[in-house]
């Protein structure tokens, strides 16, 4: 099976953008398989920096996009990130960006639902993008969502938009927002509608035609497994599965379709939003990450909480994600730290445990148990070959392979596209 599996296996922002990119010049078609626009991928190429949201980052080298019928899509957002992007200089056309049917639509009022839950959580609010991820994905479960095939069919939705508004004017009323604008609703569908409809297709028989001709598929996570609904650290997560196994379902492939799972791994770590972060660093430390790797949220701009690697963590994302292999990115951020810490088990009310336990509390009180690693003074930064790394650097990434129990794939040394070292190739393993 020549196809990958790209996932982050942290909270995200792990450097998805930067490898799919990388992986994507061997690939045939590439394809986002849950999330939406809350996602925020950052592909370097020279002077060019592209920031995309909701399209497949395959889209830059003009490699068959496909947004699969796991994401929540924002059809506005498309809109604007499409124009954004094509006026970048990349040729975007129902040739090369195909959206599944199926997928739900983010309207405004699921932002304005995420935002007025948010508002009203205080000190308990997730920190979410906003962007109404969560309320989408509600309304799919529920059924009761406008789906990416309806606004071909906008003279007949009054019944299903009853019921979401239904659903919706009660929980508004709740929250002290107005009532939805029916009539204006209806006109903005129409508006958007033929920004959308060129490119919407039965995605499953692209992805069937290129199964049975062995293209190779590359499917682009989004998010990262510790905000996985289920495996992540619920309640502060965002709404959808993340792990590779959701690959299948949220695109329209076989289970046995998703090739070898490839786990993108910060080499220190990060998380935007709120929630527990055993080896957060607040102080000095963190700031320099936060500096040096320049930490900010794509999305929403917010500061990115940083702190030292915690193997615990990355050893569960991959066992519940069937990682078979993993891109170390950001190895530069670590040049010139005297000392790096690794957190390698935690104890628990002065008990030691060998993994993250799932009740809430427990999260936020367990202590992590390091290991000091000395730095290396030498700079990786633009690294191409393995030999080019410090021997300090190759202990490093050796012992975080022996404590995740996880072989390194790949390891990538600055934004930029081509400093990518290979270790070994995910498309021929
Ligand atoms: P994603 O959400 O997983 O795609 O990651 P983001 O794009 O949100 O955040 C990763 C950031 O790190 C982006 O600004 C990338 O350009 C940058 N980046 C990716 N790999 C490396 C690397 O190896 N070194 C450095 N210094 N930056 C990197
Ligand atoms: P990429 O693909 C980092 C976080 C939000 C919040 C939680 C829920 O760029 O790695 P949501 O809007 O999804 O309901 O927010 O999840 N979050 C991310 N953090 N990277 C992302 O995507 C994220 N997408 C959502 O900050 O804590
Ligand atoms: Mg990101």
């Amino acid at each position: 099976m020549p196809n990958v599996t790209v996932i982050g296996a942290q909270w995200g922002d792990e450097g998805k953008g930067k490898i799919v990119d990388w992986l994507s010049e061997r690939a045939d078609v590439v394809v986002r398989f849950q999330g939406g626009h809350n996602a925020g991928h950052t592909l370097v190429v020279g002077d060019n920096v592209y920031k995309l949201s909701l399209l497949p980052s395959g889209i830059v080298r003009g490699t068959m996009s496909i947004i699969g019928n796991g994401v929540v899509f924002d059809p506005w957002h498309f809109r604007d990130e499409v124009a954004r992007i094509s006026g970048m200089g990349v040729n975007i056309t129902p040739e090369n960006l195909q959206v599944s049917e199926q997928c739900p639509l983010i309207l405004p009022l699921h932002s304005d639902l995420d935002g007025a839950r948010e508002d009203a959580s205080g000190a308990g609010k997730i920190g979410t993008t906003r962007r109404g991820i969560g309320p989408a994905y509600e309304d799919k479960a529920g059924r009761r969502a406008l789906r990416v095939c309806d606004l071909a069919h906008l003279d007949d939705i009054g019944p299903q938009l009853d019921r979401l508004l239904a659903h919706h004017n009660a929980l508004r009323t709740g929250f002290g927002m107005p009532p939805v604008d029916r009539d204006e609703l209806i006109v903005q569908l129409r508006d958007i509608a033929p920004s959308v409809l060129p490119f919407v297709k039965p995605v499953w028989t692209t992805l069937r035609d290129a199964k049975a001709n062995r293209r190779r598929i590359l499917f682009e996570g989004a998010q990262g497994v510790l905000l996985d609904v289920d495996h992540g650290t619920y309640p502060f997560v965002t709404s959808s599965n993340v792990v590779a196994g959701q690959a299948a379902a949220g695109s329209g492939m076989g289970a046995n379709s998703t090739g070898y799972v490839l786990g993108i791994v910060k080499a220190y770590t990060t998380r935007v939003g709120s929630g527990p972060f055993p080896t957060e660093q607040d102080n000095a430390d963190g700031e320099k990450l936060g500096q040096r790797g320049h930490e900010f949220g794509t999305v929403t701009g917010r500061k990115r909480r940083c702190g030292w690697f915690d193997a615990v963590l990355v050893r569960q994302a991959i066992a519940v994600s069937g990682v078979a292999g993993m891109a170390l990115t950001k190895l530069d951020v670590l040049d010139g730290f005297d000392m790096l810490q690794i957190c390698t088990g935690y104890t628990l009310d002065g008990q030691p445990l060998d993994h993250f336990p799932a009740h809430a509390a427990e999260q936020a009180r367990v202590v992590p148990v390091y290991e000091s690693f000395e730095g290396w003074s030498e700079s990786t930064a633009g690294a191409r070959r393995w030999a080019d790394l410090p021997a300090q650097a190759i202990k490093y990434i050796r012992r975080i392979e022996e404590l995740t129990e996880c072989p390194v794939a790949l390891v990538s040394t600055s934004p930029q596209r081509d400093d990518t070292i290979l270790v070994r190739d995910p498309f021929l393993d």
